[in-house]
This record gives structure tokens, sequence and C-alpha cells, in this order.
């Protein structure tokens, strides 16, 4: 008798464990039927990666990038391969209008964002004193503008609904000042100050507000911005599942 308690016990706490307390069981749960999420910077990388993550779990996508291609591929993959619906918007988000122009094409659709992935990023090899300042001034809107104005928009919606998510693809970059490769690190850093201010004016509205802080990722990022691959990098798919493992072992009052 006093065995089968304690079998019947042990099954029970396993159960328990493996739901509740073991992030990525959590994760499998993860069920984002009839939600949406928009992601900038979905054409590639860490963004796409993400696109996948969301839709694997249900999630409707809203593909933001400049490159319309990448944009219609991933559609089709996404859609062929999961249940979802995928909205492509071809954007250039240096463009001091586009979160605007972004927000009201959503809202013309009649589609609801339920989660906003401002993941588009880049930076360029320079010092300061060296670089060309229509790309210093280009970096600024996409890393800085763009995220804050999207949040703005979209933040506002989401605390009349009492619901949402908003992740911030941030840095390590963000700690560490970085001579010759400068203007990126702080407008990293930005979004992180950003995020932890929106996470304390948010708190009790049911809406979370998170900053990732990836470290070297094989992406076209490096390539881009004139940078060697770390041979410590880590695939775009790591990065991705990690951030929704956290989400699942964090529950929705966390940010980092
Ligand atoms: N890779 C790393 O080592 C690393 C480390 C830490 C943080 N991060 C951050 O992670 C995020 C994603 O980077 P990634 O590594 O995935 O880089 P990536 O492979 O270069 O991808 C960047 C994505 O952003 C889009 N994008 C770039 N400029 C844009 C613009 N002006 N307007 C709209 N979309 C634009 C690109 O698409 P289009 O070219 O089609 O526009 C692409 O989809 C960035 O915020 C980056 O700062 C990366």
């Amino acid at each position: 008798m006093n065995k089968k308690v304690l079998l019947l016990a042990s099954i029970v706490a396993g159960g328990y464990y493996i739901t509740k307390r073991n992030p990525k069981a959590r994760l499998d749960q993860y069920n984002g039927s009839g939600q949406t999420v928009l992601i900038t910077g979905a054409s590639g990388g860490i963004g796409q990666e993400m696109a996948f993550v969301f839709a694997r779990h249900h999630f409707n996508v809203v593909a933001v990038a400049r490159n319309e291609a990448k944009l219609n591929a991933l559609k089709d993959e996404l859609e062929n391969s999961y249940d979802v619906e995928v909205t492509t918007i071809v954007k250039d988000l240096s463009n001091e209008s586009a979160a605007k122009e972004i927000y009201d094409e959503v809202k013309e659709k009649g589609i609801v964002i339920d989660q906003l992935v401002n993941n588009a990023g880049a930076g360029k090899q320079s010092t300061v004193a060296d670089a060309n300042p229509e790309t210093m001034l280009s970096l600024i809107h996409l890393n800085v503008s763009a995220v804050t104005l999207l949040s703005h928009y979209f933040v506002k919606d989401m605390v009349e609904r009492g619901s949402g998510r908003i992740l911030n693809v941030s840095s390590m970059g963000a700690f560490i000042p970085d001579p010759y490769f400068n203007v990126y690190g702080p407008t990293k850093a930005y979004e992180m100050y950003l995020t932890q201010g929106m996470y304390g004016e948010l708190k009790d509205t049911g809406v979370t507000v998170t900053a990732l802080c990836p470290g070297p990722t094989k992406t076209n990022w490096a390539t881009n911005a004139g940078k060697a691959d770390s041979k410590m990098a880590k695939s775009a798919e790591q990065v991705a599942q990690g951030r929704l493992l956290r989400y699942a072992e964090w529950g929705s009052d966390r940010y980092s």
C-alpha cells in the first residue's frame, strides 16, 4: 500500500516537474494559436529563426524586412510547414516614417499584434571620426528610432487589451564600449535601457517587455558590419530557441 502511494506521489511530482518546472517541457506546451507576432528583420538570421519558432508554436507571423524575395520565400515555407498565416511587409526601417507606416498597414489589414519582436539591427566597423555621417544616422534610425516608435505604437494597443509582449533584440555589445565599432554598442545600450524603463512603466498592465542580449551569432550580421565571424559564435537557431525557452521558464513578469 505504502509503495503504491509512493509510486503515485512520484508520478504526480514527476508530471509537475515536467510540465511546470522544466522549461523545455513548458516550451513544448507553449501555444500561440490565434495570436500574431510581428518580427522585424525576419528575412534572415535570428529573426528568421524566431519566425520558425513562433510558427511551430502556432503563431501567425507578420514578417518585416527590406528583401521582398526572402520574405516571400519565408512566407511559403512557413505556410506550407505549419497551419499559420504569414503577412509580409517590405520596409526599410532606417526611414523615419517606417514604424508608423507598418502600424498603419497592420491596422488596415485588421491584424492584432499580440507580440512584437524588434529584431532588425545592424552595425558598421568604423571610428566615429571616420564613419560616414549618413551611415551612422541610418544605423541610429534602425537600431533606436524604429525600435522606440514600433514599441510606442503597438504597446498602447497591448495595454488597452491588458495583454501583450515585446522582445527587443539588443546585444552583449550593450555592455562593452567597443572602439572602432562605435555607434552600434551605444544603440544597443539604448535598447536595453529603453526595455528596462518600459518594464517599470508596464508593471501590472498585463504587458511585458524583454531585452535579449545575444553574444556572437552565425548570421550575415558580422559580414555586413565589416567584422570577422567569432569562433565562439552560436547558431541563430540556438539563440532563437533559447529566447522562447526563457519565456516559458520565467512566465510573464520578468525582463532580462
Ligand atoms: N549576429 C550577431 O553576432 C549578433 C549578436 C548580438 C546581437 N545581434 C542582433 O541581432 C539582431 C538580428 O541580427 P542578425 O545577426 O540576425 O543579423 P542579419 O543576419 O544581418 O539579419 C538582420 C535582419 O535585419 C533586417 N534588416 C537590416 N537592416 C534593415 C533595415 N534597414 N530595414 C529593415 N530590415 C532590416 C535584414 O533584412 P533585409 O536585409 O531583408 O532588410 C535581416 O532580416 C540585430 O539587432 C543584431 O544587432 C546580432
